[in-house]
């Protein structure tokens, strides 16, 4: 099926087949001045411009003299358009379009057959609903117009002024045609205008989701690239799997040995599934585990989580591919006290050399190690400024060897400044909420520059016992 270029910088790879269908109706709704002319111009322009697409442009109460004021404005120039041949600007009423499109052989078809007319702009089309007061009548009418202009193979933008204050879901349009896309704007700190682009929908094709900013310029407008790659930067066996395939894929493939990446929640949402997946992960694949949990989490729990995913860490523990520190003296299976650094009693100059002596096996030991670490257990211990300081040499030493860092944090019971210190330090973010009874999580930094929009987290029964949709 063909498919028509927009004509606006970025919003062409919103839509999975990269542009409008042929044929198609597209809904540009809008408050007052958000740029829903400046959008119709510039798809008619591009047409003309850069693809041989002869367009018109209908109004019902915007004269052709205003659209060649605007359109001069962009450099664009319509009268030229016109000269020769490629554009044709009506300024009609709703009665008469709807009658011409209709009428077979009326001038206008003549016309459209004659220049070849690709797309058309009907800016505004707010009047058509002049023409009857009822609902369902109105819905005919509309619905006899779009698809009038389908017979032609006319690409269809129809602009709506609406939205803002006026609830505008009821909109006979939105079901009508087949995509819409909602402009807006909103002041943000009492500064800049931020425009805003959504694509609410488009049949037969996936779409983005989500707001996106765009500028007008004295180009017209253009959408503004969001922090996102699509493509992994770093070749999968480079990586390391988080354990779960939908986080992996928002990280863009999995985790870069030697990064640290840093898993945050909000207090309520819980990182415990997503820390025995990742230490679960990691023994599949061969790596050593290092935990040093939370206060809230038990040595039995591990112990019987991991068990779950068929692993009996005292048994790898034995054979040194397990290891654990404890910040807080806490009670433990007896088989795993051997391998448990308690460094709850320690001075810092006793700590650091136990770090080392665990350093020492982590290098005997010959295998990568992901080292499971909870932030706010370290800064109780040692405070902000040892830890930030331990952070920074954790950090390089993984890097030099390839391990993996994963820190859990929950950034609201920190000050300000070490959690930036946190983000700004790591290489990946992963940011977990809870909302309106979900769980949410979403992957705000990684090293490829890639950030997710917010999936929703599922406990399961199986394997790894964690889902993200
Ligand atoms: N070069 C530019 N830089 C920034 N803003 C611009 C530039 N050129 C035009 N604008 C603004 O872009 C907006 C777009 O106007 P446009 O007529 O496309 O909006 P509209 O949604 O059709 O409005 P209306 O509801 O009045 O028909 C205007 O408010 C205009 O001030
Ligand atoms: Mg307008």
């Amino acid at each position: 099926m063909a498919v028509l270029r927009s004509g606006v910088q970025g919003l062409d790879r919103l839509f999975s087949a990269g542009g409008f269908y042929a044929g198609d109706s597209v809904l540009v709704e809008g408050g007052a001045g958000v740029g829903k002319t400046t959008l119709g111009l510039q798809f008619i322009v591009a047409g003309i411009r850069d693809h041989g697409e002869p367009g018109m442009i209908f109004s019902f109460e915007e004269l052709p003299q205003e659209f060649h004021r605007n359109s001069r404005h962009y450099g664009w120039h319509l009268k030229d358009m016109e000269a020769a041949g490629k554009l044709d600007l009506f300024h009609t009423s709703p009665e008469d379009l709807v009658k011409e499109m209709e009428k077979p052989g009326s001038a206008l078809l003549r016309k459209i057959e004659e220049m070849g007319v690709r797309r058309a702009l009907v800016d505004s089309v707010n009047p058509m609903h002049r023409l009857h007061p009822r609902r369902d009548e109105m819905r005919q009418i509309l619905l006899r117009l779009i698809k009038a202009f389908r017979r032609e193979g006319i690409t269809l933008m129809l602009t709506l002024e609406g939205g803002g204050e006026r609830q505008s879901d009821e909109s006979l349009e939105h079901y009508l045609c087949d995509t819409v896309v909602l402009l807006s704007h909103e002041i943000k700190g009492g500064m800049r205008r931020r425009r805003l682009l959504e694509v609410l929908k488009s049949r037969g094709q996936d779409h983005v989701e989500g707001r996106q900013l765009f500028l007008i310029t004295n180009e017209g407008l253009s959408l503004l690239a969001p922090l996102v790659q699509i493509k992994p930067l770093v070749p999968r066996k480079h990586v390391a799997s988080t354990g779960i395939a939908a986080l992996d894929d928002m990280l863009g493939g999995g985790m870069p040995h030697g990064s640290t990446f840093l898993f945050t929640t909000d207090g309520t949402a819980s990182l415990y599934p997503f820390f025995i997946a990742l230490a679960a992960a990691g023994l599949a694949a061969r790596e050593g585990v290092k935990f040093t949990p939370s206060a809230r989490n038990s040595f039995h729990d591990i112990q019987r989580f991991l068990m779950d995913h068929s692993y009996d860490i005292s048994g790898l523990a034995q054979g040194g591919q397990v290891r654990f520190v404890d910040y807080y003296h806490r009670p433990a299976p007896g088989e795993l006290k051997p391998y448990i650094l308690d460094v709850s009693r320690m001075s810092l100059a006793q700590y650091r050399l136990a770090a080392a002596r665990l350093g020492r096996h982590y290098k005997a030991s010959k295998l990568r190690w992901r080292r499971l670490l909870d932030v706010n257990a370290g800064i109780d211990r040692f405070g902000a400024e040892e830890f930030k300081a331990q952070h920074t040499a954790r950090i390089a030493d993984i890097k030099a060897r390839g391990d993996l860092g994963l820190l859990f944090s929950v950034p609201a019971e920190m000050d300000p400044r070490t959690e930036a210190f946190l983000r700004y330090t790591c290489s990946g973010v992963v940011e977990t909420w809870v909302e309106d009874g979900y769980q949410f999580l979403r992957v705000s930094k990684t090293p490829s520059g890639r950030v997710s929009d917010p999936g929703v987290v599922e406990v399961t029964g199986e394997r790894p016992f964690v889902k993200i949709r």
